[in-house]
């Protein structure tokens, strides 16, 4: 059984992020006409309610969607993603909180396929009732790293896979390398996202090392600070981004420079963008 239920971290500084990066990545998707496949190996449960004593009990959305909740400057880039949450909250107070799945959702095309794995049986079951049954959707109780396997490439030879890995394994970095060397093999076109939590430098270092041996090329890295990291809090985390679409880093920087000034209104940590690994 797994002990990760990201219930209590929902709507925090880094979902605000990283959902912030995956609305821009669709809707770069969107502007061609052909349909595409969205991956999403570690899915969760889709809709999380605020209110929930789980979501209490660390209360992390205070220091994320709840900083943005009533900002009049959004800035156009941050606007689909408002839009996104405050669908899910109608009567304009905010309580649901959607989460990648639902995002995709959202914004995808009808043409548009999404598949969704989670390996968590009670998430998986939630997830089916938010976001199955409906066209071109499909839910999976499923290993997200066999998901690469399994699906990859897709029948459209477009998309994004978001591998949003919940980190509560020794050896993650490890296997995200891994895998994504082996889908990249598969597919090796597609646009990956890969979100991870900032770590210890050795840590980083190895991962970012695990990545660059894979051999893939054009992998951007986006970094998102808002205090300094102590043993039971995560400070910062990062997005990779493998095969951006053009000009993807011009797209997101403004939005990311105003997101970090909303976050973190201390003043603490930054917001960066650079490759990994040019073309
Ligand atoms: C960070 S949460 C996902 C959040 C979701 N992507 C979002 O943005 O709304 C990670 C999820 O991965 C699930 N999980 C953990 N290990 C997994 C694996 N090997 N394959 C698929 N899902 C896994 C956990 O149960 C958890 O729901």
């Amino acid at each position: 059984m797994l002990a990760y239920r990201h219930l209590f971290h929902a709507g925090n500084f880094a979902d605000v992020f990283k959902h912030a990066l995956l609305t821009r990545l669709l809707i770069a998707l969107n502007a061609k006409d052909k349909p595409y496949c969205y991956l999403d190996t570690h899915a969760g449960i889709g809709r999380y309610d605020l209110a929930h004593e789980w979501a209490w009990k660390t209360r992390e959305f205070e220091n994320g969607i709840v900083r943005l909740w009533d900002r009049k400057d959004i800035p156009a880039g941050l606007a689909p993603y408002m839009d996104a949450v405050r669908s899910e909250n109608p009567k304009g107070r905010l309580r649901f909180y959607p989460g990648s799945p639902l995002i995709a959702l959202k914004l995808r095309r009808p043409g548009d396929r999404i598949v969704l794995t989670e390996l968590g049986k009670t998430d998986c079951a939630e997830l089916e009732a938010v976001a199955g049954g409906k066209r071109n959707v499909s839910v999976h109780l499923m290993d997200g790293y066999q998901a690469l396997k399994a699906f990859l490439p897709p029948a459209e030879r477009r998309g994004l896979v978001l591998l949003d890995s919940s980190f509560d394994r020794a050896r993650e970095f490890a296997r995200i390398a891994a895998a994504l060397k082996q889908a990249h093999a598969r597919w090796p076109t597609g646009i990956y996202a890969i979100w991870y939590p900032l770590m210890e430098p050795p840590a980083m270092r190895g991962f970012l090392h695990g990545v660059t041996a894979t051999r893939a090329r054009k992998i951007l890295k986006l970094e998102f600070t808002v205090a300094s990291g102590q043993a039971t809090t995560m400070g910062g985390c990062g997005m990779l981004v493998v095969n951006p679409p053009w000009r993807f880093e011009n797209d997101v920087k403004v939005m990311l420079d105003w997101l970090w000034r909303a976050l973190s209104p201390g003043g603490e940590g930054g917001a960066s963008i650079e490759w990994l690994v040019p073309e």
